[in-house]
């Protein structure tokens, strides 16, 4: 006689919907999630990432993720992907995310990051699927001279991109409050950055970076000349600007912790993932110089407009919410960057 555990069928696993996740963050997370036992569908329209991505996360999990090329925006589509397979939760990546060009073409940034979720929203609630984890943004604060951030500091952002997403925050908020049903966490990133530690899936900016990690990535493989450090005379220890460097696949656990903690909690709660710590431009500089065994080409060049001089999260409520904080610091951030720069990088189309 087989035992009673013997003859139980297999329990499905439970399925999320990752949208944006052939992304940066949305990759790693995925990769989190199939490790975690979770089956994740990806809907992604390869705006900003390319399909072969599915491939390498079925290299670093060992499972292949479910992928439909599509944008989240098609209501018909979510319709009949809800209606296909029974989805646990979304995680919601997809979006777009470059500060300057919400300033030269904001309305593409509200139809697609507020457009987005709307629609997304709509067909959730549709399905009766009510769990939702958000990619919001430390740009929501506005330039504060109380540091840390905490969840309650001002929020005033300054450039469409933020504003995009603090109108979602305010959306799902409203949802929250109309319906119990929703359990919604918007976790708000400070400066992801780093790699998967197998070199296997990293970030791939397109054109020139705007951000200082894949910057100085390029300076270091040689398909930048030097970096331009934006400014060494700000009120900070050695003059350059400071932020929270936080390692990405920290960020992916946090993920995975919030959506332990919507299991038992609803309503809606924004939450800031940072590492509690600051570190200047020059901090990142030597990290990685450290990192590669040699130094960097670099001079400093003016203020990049629009930039502030500090900021870093507080990371109480992270931890005592979900349980989480970050582990990795800056010399993990900068080994697994270049491991993925000098190894795994593909080109993008
Ligand atoms: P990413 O561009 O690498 O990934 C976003 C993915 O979404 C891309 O693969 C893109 O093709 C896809 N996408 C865009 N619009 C879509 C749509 N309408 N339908 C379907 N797919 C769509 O960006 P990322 O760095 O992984 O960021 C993920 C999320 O986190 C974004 O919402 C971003 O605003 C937010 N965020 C990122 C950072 C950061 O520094 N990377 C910081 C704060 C917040
Ligand atoms: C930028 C975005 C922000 C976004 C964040 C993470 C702007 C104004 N803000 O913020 O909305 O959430 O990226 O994606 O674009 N630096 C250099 N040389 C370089 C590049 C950067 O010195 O070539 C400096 C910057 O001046 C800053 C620091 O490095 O002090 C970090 O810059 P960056 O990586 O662009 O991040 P943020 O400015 O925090």
């Amino acid at each position: 006689m087989p035992t009673p555990e013997m003859s139980l069928p297999e329990a499905p696993r439970p399925r999320v919907l990752v949208t944006g996740g052939t992304g940066f963050i949305g990759s790693h997370t995925t990769v989190l999630l199939l490790a975690a036992g979770y089956d994740v569908l990806i809907v992604d329209n390869l705006s900003n990432s390319t399909a072969d991505v599915v491939g390498a996360i079925e290299t670093v999990a060992g499972r292949r993720p479910d992928f439909v090329c599509g944008d989240v925006r098609d209501g018909a589509l979510l319709a009949r992907l809800f209606a296909r397979s029974a989805i646990a939760a979304v995680f919601h990546f997809a979006g777009l995310k470059s500060v300057a060009e919400s300033l030269v073409s904001p309305l593409d940034y509200y139809a697609n990051n507020v457009g987005g979720v709307i629609v997304l929203c709509r067909e959730m609630a549709e399905a009766g699927l009510h769990t939702l984890v958000f990619s919001s943004s430390a740009t929501v604060y506005g330039d504060s001279d109380t540091l840390p951030l905490t969840e309650s500091s001002p929020l005033d952002p300054a450039q469409p991109y933020g504003r995009s997403k603090l109108m979602i925050e305010t959306l799902l908020g409203d949802l929250a409050a109309t319906d119990s049903r929703w359990r919604i966490a918007s976790l708000r990133y400070f400066n992801p950055a780093g790699a998967h530690e197998s070199g296997a899936l990293g970030e791939r900016p397109r054109g020139i970076p705007n951000n200082l990690m894949p910057y100085l990535c390029q300076v270091a493989s040689g398909e930048r000349p030097e970096l331009i450090v934006h400014g060494n005379d700000y009120p900070t220890p050695d003059g350059t600007g400071i932020r929270d460097y936080i390692h990405v696949m920290d960020l992916a656990q946090g993920h995975l912790a919030a959506l332990d903690y919507l299991n038992t909690h609803s309503g809606f709660v924004a939450i800031n993932l940072g590492t509690g710590r600051g570190s200047s431009v020059l901090d990142l500089v030597h990290a990685f110089e450290r990192v590669i065994g040699r130094t960097l080409p670099r001079r400093i060049g003016p203020r990049r407009s629009g930039d502030i001089a500090a900021c870093w999260a507080a990371v109480d409520r992270a931890r005592e919410l979900l349980g989480w904080q970050s582990e990795r610091g800056l010399d993990a951030i900068c080994r697994d960057a270049w491991r993925w720069t000098s190894t795994g990088r593909r080109p993008q189309p």
